[in-house]
Formats: C-alpha cells, sequence, structure tokens
C-alpha cells in the first residue's frame, strides 16, 4: 500500500502541470470555419444587428430591379426579409446555419418566405444570368464582384453597404482586418465597365443593433448594362 501511494506521489511529481490542465479541463471548443464562428455569435434570442434593414435599402429599395433576388451573406435575415416584405422573390445565403435559422423565423413572424442557402461565399458557384437583384451588405470580399456581375441577368443590379477604410478610425465595431474594408475607388475599379447608380464614401451614423454612431461606409448600386 506504502508502496504504490509513494509510487502516485512520484508520478505526480514527474507530470508536468500543464499536462494536468490540459487532462483535467476540456478545451474551449475553438470554431474552426467562418460558419461555426458565427453559429457561435448568432447563438442567442437578440438579433445582432437588429430586425430592421439597412437604412440605405430601405431608402433605395423603390428603385431596385424587383425579381429573383439573392441575399450574400444575410446573416440573420433583416435585409431579406424586408425585401420579401417589399415583394422579391428572395433566397438568403449565409455561412451561417444558425443565422439562417434566424432569419426564416424572422420571415415567419412577418408572414413571408425567404429561401435559404448555408454555403462558405469564398468557393460558391453562383451561376450565370440567374437573378434580377444581388445584395451584399457587411461581407466585403472584391474576389466576389466579377461572381456577382456574371450571375446578375442582364439589366439586373446589385447593391452594397460595407465598412471603408477609415472604419477603424471611426468606431469600435466593424472588422478592423484592412482585406475586409472598402479601400477608395476599389468598386469603382471593379464596376467600371457597368452603370453606377449610386456611389458614396461617406460617414453615416448607423442604428442597426451592434452598430451603433458614425459609420464610415461605401455604398453602391451599380446595373449590369455595359457603357462604352
Ligand atoms: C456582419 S454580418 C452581416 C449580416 C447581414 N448582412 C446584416 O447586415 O445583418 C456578416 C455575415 O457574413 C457571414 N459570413 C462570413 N463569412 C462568410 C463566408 N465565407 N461565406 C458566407 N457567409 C459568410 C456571416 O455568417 C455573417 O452573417
Amino acid at each position: 500500500m506504502k508502496t504504490a501511494l509513494s509510487f502516485i506521489i512520484t508520478l505526480c511529481m514527474t507530470i508536468p502541470p500543464v499536462l494536468f490542465a490540459q487532462t483535467t479541463q476540456p478545451a474551449a471548443r475553438r470554431a474552426a470555419t467562418p460558419g461555426e464562428q458565427w453559429d457561435q455569435r448568432f447563438d442567442r434570442a437578440m438579433y445582432l444587428y437588429g430586425k430592421e434593414p439597412v437604412a440605405f435599402l430601405k431608402e433605395k429599395a423603390g428603385l431596385l430591379k424587383k425579381g429573383k433576388t439573392l441575399c450574400l451573406a444575410a446573416g440573420e435575415g433583416r435585409n431579406a426579409v424586408y425585401l420579401a416584405q417589399q415583394g422579391f422573390d428572395v433566397t438568403a445565403l449565409d455561412a451561417s446555419k444558425k443565422g439562417l435559422e434566424k432569419c426564416t423565423a424572422l420571415a415567419k413572424q412577418r408572414g413571408v418566405t425567404v429561401k435559404t442557402i448555408v454555403a462558405d461565399l469564398s468557393d460558391y458557384d453562383m451561376g450565370k444570368e440567374q437573378y434580377d437583384l444581388i445584395t451584399d451588405f457587411y461581407y466585403h470580399d472584391q474576389k466576389m464582384f466579377p461572381k456577382i456581375m456574371a450571375a446578375l441577368k442582364p439589366g439586373g443590379m446589385f447593391i452594397m453597404q460595407n465598412f471603408s477604410i477609415d472604419q477603424p478610425k471611426t468606431n469600435r465595431f466593424g472588422p478592423k482586418n484592412p482585406a475586409y474594408l472598402v479601400k477608395p475607388n476599389e468598386v469603382l475599379s471593379h464596376f467600371s465597365g457597368y452603370r453606377i447608380l449610386h456611389y458614396e464614401d461617406t460617414v453615416v451614423n448607423l442604428d442597426e443593433g451592434m452598430h451603433q454612431g458614425a459609420g464610415a461606409v461605401v455604398r453602391l448600386i451599380v446595373v449590369k448594362e455595359g457603357v462604352e
């Protein structure tokens, strides 16, 4: 008995404490994919960015091409549901299943239907000439732009509002990584071959859940119409 006890004591003294920590406390589960990261953020009853649409979308909804609509990075669905309420035929796409579940719940609350697709935009094929309208709010990846224009029908429209490179010095919320922020004239150079109906690089007052106060944004509406 005494021998067994002294063996255990010797063992305990030779195992580094860090190994104890690893074996006794389960490591916090790290989200591996964007979908998992956003599932964790959206896994609460409140809607992180509220239930009302981006003000710019609401302001411009009347001039947008009505029809088959794809809302990219739609999150909890506030913009997708708003468009469905205005009579658009909406599909909401996001990497977060949890976000899209909340989108479906919001659509039900408002008495409309929104189709959903769980997908990662970094490798999602949007197809060719499928949509009358594509929207993108607060998800910036300039590699998507050619895919978006290809996926629009002739005469179709793209509307976006994303944080500009000025956002980190304007307010605390929003991405810090410059790769996710719109640089001056960056979108103009991508869409110069199409008709740009609206372009603004500005600071606005945001009132949308986590986004409260000044926000430095780039706003764009482009039509799939060639220009000479
Ligand atoms: C700041 S939220 C904006 C949500 C929504 N557009 C809004 O304005 O309420 C960014 C969204 O991008 C989505 N997202 C991030 N990375 C993604 C990816 N690789 N593919 C698809 N969606 C992604 C997140 O799940 C999240 O819903």
